[in-house]
This record gives structure tokens, sequence and C-alpha cells, in this order.
């Protein structure tokens, strides 16, 4: 019952002295972010030295109770890393339990370290801090997979597979080619982390609750002592902004979807019917029934992962989308799913990059696999363009004519005696062998970005010179 409760309860010491009695056990535990939010112990920290430093350079506390302040954040950021903190959910959030802890360990000076600021830029800054160290190992575990997928292409620039349009065969291409189509969606995705850190990297500490402070505070100061290009500029968007974190979640579900379709072709290629590669080991787990069995456990989980991502995205758009101007507690929701989408995008890069590094291409296969299915129609009617000076929509009637042939006769269109293409059409020579098969196919197309394996190696070479 609330009543009796609120008898064994002491008010919160932060702000105790509006309130005659502590919160109800519910009340504790719909508001406590401790459980979550003790993931910001260093950023936090890193923001009230920040803060009680330009406090002391700009004459609003002693010298002594700044040091006093830093010297017992340090010994707190020690205490929590050797594991020999003890968070409190009374104290509700990572911000109070530090503040708290000061208090014990230096006495009444921890009191002055909250002058000029509020918990809500507080939390602004550490959140920003944290996503923006994400954004940073992101940026670097995609350059991982990009090194990773430049391998693979140059080794297999020249290696011919089908490619598919609506999962049919429809051109010979390359599986280097094929592997810098991934290059580039992956390039793409870090661009866009490097314009969120440059989008984020304004300091919030100094909005204070909303509206600025009083006190002459140097909020360059603190930018600078934190790492940030320079403040923020309007202290009520300071403090009810979380662009930064959606701008994380939206670059994290680009990037799921991404991964996931790599992973799902990882799925089909890997099937015995495609078999064109084989996963390692150390990427695959069996079955505890059939022993013949070898599952991409990992490419599905990739893919299921990034179910996971886009509902953070979703949670917290939704989350923003009605609160008013400035600060609502609503919005210490945004931890949960940034942290959640974070690990998931973590785990899901580095076992595509795993994955992608390990694996065996059966080059016979697909080669075999890129020959059928009339993959070089459109080579023979390129050829009777080009040789025989037809119109590109007859020559593409003459062609269809071949592949009904080649069909009903159950062969290859490379297959079909000359006297066959001859009735079809009589300008057709020998010549045209030539064209038909998978490896003139790549060759000839050298069109920019192209599948030629010179084209490959170009567009290898832009990349590594990037990476
Ligand atoms: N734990 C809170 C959060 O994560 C900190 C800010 C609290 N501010 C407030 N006005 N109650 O959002």
């Amino acid at each position: 019952m609330a009543e009796s409760n609120t008898d064994t309860k002491s008010s919160n010491q932060m702000w105790g002295g509006r309130f005659a009695s502590g919160p109800d056990a519910i009340m504790e535990e719909i508001n406590a972010s401790i459980g979550f939010d003790k993931k910001l112990f260093a950023q936090d920290i890193r923001g009230s030295v920040a803060h009680a430093t330009m406090l002391a350079h700009q004459g609003i506390i002693s010298p002594d109770d700044k040091d006093k302040i830093v010297h017992g954040l340090n010994t707190i950021l020690s205490e929590i890393e050797s594991g020999n903190f003890e968070f409190s959910r009374r104290l509700e959030d990572i911000h109070m339990n530090i503040e708290a802890r000061l208090a014990t360990l230096i006495g009444p000076a921890a009191g002055r370290l909250h002058t000029a600021r509020s918990r809500n830029d507080q939390v602004a800054l550490d959140f920003r801090l944290w996503v923006k160290e994400e954004l940073e190992k992101t940026e670097k575990m995609l350059t991982g997979l990009i090194a990773a997928f430049l391998d693979r292409a140059e080794e297999h620039a020249e290696s011919v597979m089908p490619g598919f349009t609506h999962l049919q065969t429809a051109q010979p291409v390359t599986f280097g080619h094929h592997c810098m189509a991934y290059v580039e969606m992956f390039g793409r995705d870090r661009s866009r982390v490097r314009h969120a850190i440059e989008h984020l990297d304004e300091s919030p500490i100094g909005a204070a609750a909303l509206a600025g402070t009083g006190y002459p505070i140097d909020r360059h100061m603190t930018a600078k002592a934190l790492g940030f290009r320079e403040p923020t500029r309007n202290s009520i968007d300071t403090v009810s902004d979380r662009d930064f974190a959606i701008e994380f979640l939206s670059i994290a579900a680009i990037t799921g979807m991404h991964l996931s379709r790599l992973a799902e072709e990882i799925v089909i290629w890997s099937t015995p019917q495609f078999g064109f590669v084989r996963l390692s080991d150390a990427f695959s787990t069996g079955s505890s029934i059939m022993p013949q069995k070898k599952n991409p456990d990992a490419a599905e989980l990739v893919r299921a992962k990034t179910g996971r991502i886009n509902g953070s995205l979703v949670a917290l758009l939704t989350i923003m989308k009605g609160l008013p101007l400035a600060y609502s507690k609503d919005m210490q929701e945004d931890k949960e799913q940034v942290f959640d989408a974070a690990e998931s995008l973590e785990l899901a890069i580095a076992a595509m990059t795993g994955m992608v590094r390990d694996l065996t291409v059966n080059t016979a296969r697909m080669k075999a696999a890129a020959g059928s299915g009339f993959s070089t129609a459109t080579d023979l009617a390129d050829w009777l363009v080009r040789e025989a000076g037809l119109p590109f929509r007859d020559a593409h009637h003459v062609t269809g004519r071949a592949v009904a042939l080649a069909e009903s006769k159950g062969c290859d269109l490379a297959e079909l005696p000359l006297a066959d293409l001859q009735a079809i059409h009589p300008d057709i020579t020998d010549k045209v062998y030539d064209v038909l098969t998978v490896e003139a196919s790549v060759a000839s197309r050298k069109s920019f970005g192209g599948t030629a394996p010179s084209e490959v190696r170009r567009q290898i070479a832009f990349w590594r010179a990037r990476n």
C-alpha cells in the first residue's frame, strides 16, 4: 500500500526539500533508469570534470572545491570500472548515483558541482558522447567489412557467376563485381556515419534545464574540453533534441538492411541446390538430428537482428513525435533502444565480416550456373546489332527465336548448330560462337561500372584508395 510505503521512506536527497516522503515502490520502478543508463558512467564523469573545471576557471566555484570534485570523480570512475560501486535504484539514474557517491566521498563541496547545469543538459551531453563513440566504432567496423570485400573481389575479379534479376539468371557477371556492389552499399553507410558525427558534434552542456543560466559560464571552454566542434546554439532545442540518437538508429536500420540482404544471399548461395559458397565451420552450425547439415545460423541471425534494429528506430521516432518542447521524461526511454540497436549492429557487422573473409567460393559451380538459362542471349542480340546491322528490337526478336529453339532441343545457345542459327537469320556466321561463352560475355561489358574484370579492378583501385 502506498501510504504505509511512504512511512518507511525518506524523501530524495537531491530534491527532498519540497517532498515530505519518498516515492511509492511502483513510482520508483517506473522512474528509475539506472538499470540501463549506468552504461553512461564514463561519459557522465568526463562531462562533470569538464563542467567543474570550467566553473572554477570562471570563478563560479573555488579551485579547492574543483580539485576535491575532480579527485572524487576520478575515485568513482575507478570504483565503477573495478566493479566496486553500488548502484542504487532509489537514486534513479547514473547522474544522481554518481553525485550522491561524490557527496559521501568529499562532503559539501560535492553540492557545488551541479551549479549552472541540470540533468537535462547533463543527460543530453552524456548520451551524445556515447552515441559519438559508437558512431566512431561503427565507422571502423564498416571499414573492416569493406576491406574484407575488397580482398574477395580482387581474388575473384575474373570468376564468372550468374547475375540475377527476380532471382532468375539474367546475365553473367563476376563474383568480384557482385562483391563490389556491397562495397558501394557499405561505403554509403560509412559516409552516413561520418555525416552523423558531424551533425552531433555540438556540446549541450550549459543549456541547463532549458533556458540557459545566469552564471557566467563558458560553453566554448566545455565544448572544447569534451572534443566537440562548438556548443549548441539554442538551449531549448538542446535539451529536447534526440535527432542524434534517431540518426544513429536510421543508419543502423539502413546498414542492417544491407547486412540482411547479404545474409540472405549467403543463405541462398550456401544451399546444396546453389552450392556457390561454403561457410567455414567457424560461421555455421550443425543439426542435432541430421548429421549431413551445415546451417548458416549466423547469417540467419543477422537477417533477424534487422527486425530488432528497425523496431528501435520506430520506437524512438514514436516516443519523440508527440513531445512538446523542451524535456519530458518520455525521453529517458531513448537509451535502451539505442543500446540494443548498437549491440545488434556491432554483432551483425562482425559476423558478416568474418563470414565474408572465411567463405569458400565454388567457382566451377558458379561458372556452370552462369552459362545455364540462356544467360548470353543479350550477347547474341548485341552481336546481331554489331555484326549484322540489325536494329536492337529486331535482334531481340531473332534471339528470342534462337532461345525458343534451344529450349525445345534441350541445349544451350552455344550448342545450337550453325545451320539452325542461320535458318533463323541468314547473316549469322560461326564468329557468333565467340560471344556466346560466359567469359566473352563478361569481358565485353567494359562500360564504366560494368562487370568486365578490367572494370572491376578499376572499381577496386578506387575503393582501395579510400579505405
Ligand atoms: N534519467 C533522466 C533521463 O534519462 C535524466 C534527466 C532527468 N531530467 C528530469 N527533468 N527529470 O532522461
